[in-house]
């Protein structure tokens, strides 16, 4: 299946997903978070780059980095920024998506990054937009999001290099319900991972093609067997009332990477968490801030991302 998302000149039209992404339009955008990793903390260089678009972020479902990078790579490369508040707005009155996006298009908004908690809610944005807006999605159900998927390998390649050919990495956790997974499976097939592994639970691993080309595992030292690096996904507690985990401890015990589990890894492996952590939970405090941790170099990475991302679609 060729990828829907690019225009006739090859860059990206929306950003909605990494499933099926050309390796070379993943490459490009990760080179220029990479250029712009220096610029996205501050400074004047880039302010004049996107100055005159507009950004919405557009957010149905809570959250603390995705939309703060956001609004801060569109700060930083001087674009105008609505940070729409759906919780007091006429969402609640029963307006639609659809109406709520042609509302802000009309005002001059060039630009949405959109979190959904509907599957397929933001690339069905994309479609009913105008001709010039574009969609980026910041996280849609347990479908996508592709903007972390790139921040991590961006923070992969920073650790190991730009070959991913002969990396071991594994993702643990709450596969089922992650987006951020999905899009890391995506992102790291695309460019050619040699190990992917998945550990988790079974009731919590999913069963449909994402895992295709992967090695699934249920016992998490096994899994850990000598890898680069470690992707540890949040436990969404919001789901244990649907009685998905037996206990927090249990979990704790098999799934948790403690800093004596992690020695089963390379010496030199890395540890990614999107974020927000269950300190205690699936991460040992002690890994978490350890020195194998890249967690806040993701977080850092973040910015760099968005506004290449903005760079890219707004093709400036
Ligand atoms: C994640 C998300 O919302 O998908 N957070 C993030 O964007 N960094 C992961 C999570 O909530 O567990």
């Amino acid at each position: 299946m060729s990828y829907p998302w690019l225009r006739s000149d090859g860059r990206l039209r929306h950003l909605i997903t990494l499933d099926g992404i050309p390796v070379a339009v993943l490459n490009r955008l990760l080179d220029a978070a990479q250029a712009m990793a220096v610029h996205a903390h501050g400074g004047l260089s880039l302010r004049e780059r996107l100055a005159g678009s507009t950004l919405c972020t557009l957010f149905f479902e809570p959250s603390t980095r995705t939309r703060s990078s956001f609004q801060l790579a569109a700060t930083r490369m001087g674009m105008d920024l609505l940070n729409f508040d759906v919780t007091n707005s006429s969402v609640g009155k029963g307006e639609s998506d659809r109406d709520t996006l042609a509302t802000l298009q009309a005002m001059g908004v060039d630009a949405f990054a959109v979190r959904h908690s509907r599957d397929g809610a933001v690339a069905a944005l994309a479609q009913a937009a105008s001709a010039t807006t574009v969609l980026i999605n910041a996280g849609d159900g347990r479908n996508a999001h592709p903007s972390q998927g790139l921040l991590d390998m961006l923070t992969l390649r920073q650790a190991k290099g730009s070959d991913f050919s002969g990396l071991r990495v594994v993702i643990c956790g709450d596969v089922l319900h992650s987006r951020v997974a999905r899009s890391d499976i995506h992102a790291l097939r695309a460019l050619g991972t040699g190990d992917i592994r998945i550990c988790g639970p079974e009731n919590l691993l999913p069963d449909d093609d994402v895992l295709a080309g992967c090695s699934v595992y249920s016992n998490f030292d096994d899994a850990l067997d000598g890898v680069d690096a470690v992707i540890m996904l949040r436990l969404q507690r919001e789901r244990m009332t649907q009685g998905l985990v037996s206990s927090l401890e249990d979990y704790s015990r098999a799934f948790g990477l403690s800093p004596e589990r992690l020695r089963r890894a390379a010496p030199d492996a890395v540890v990614l968490h999107p974020g927000p952590i269950n300190r205690g939970i699936e991460i040992d405090p002690a890994v978490a801030d350890g020195p194998q941790s890249r967690v806040l170099q993701q977080v850092s990475n973040g910015v760099a991302v968005r506004m290449a991302v903005l760079a890219e679609l707004l093709g400036r």
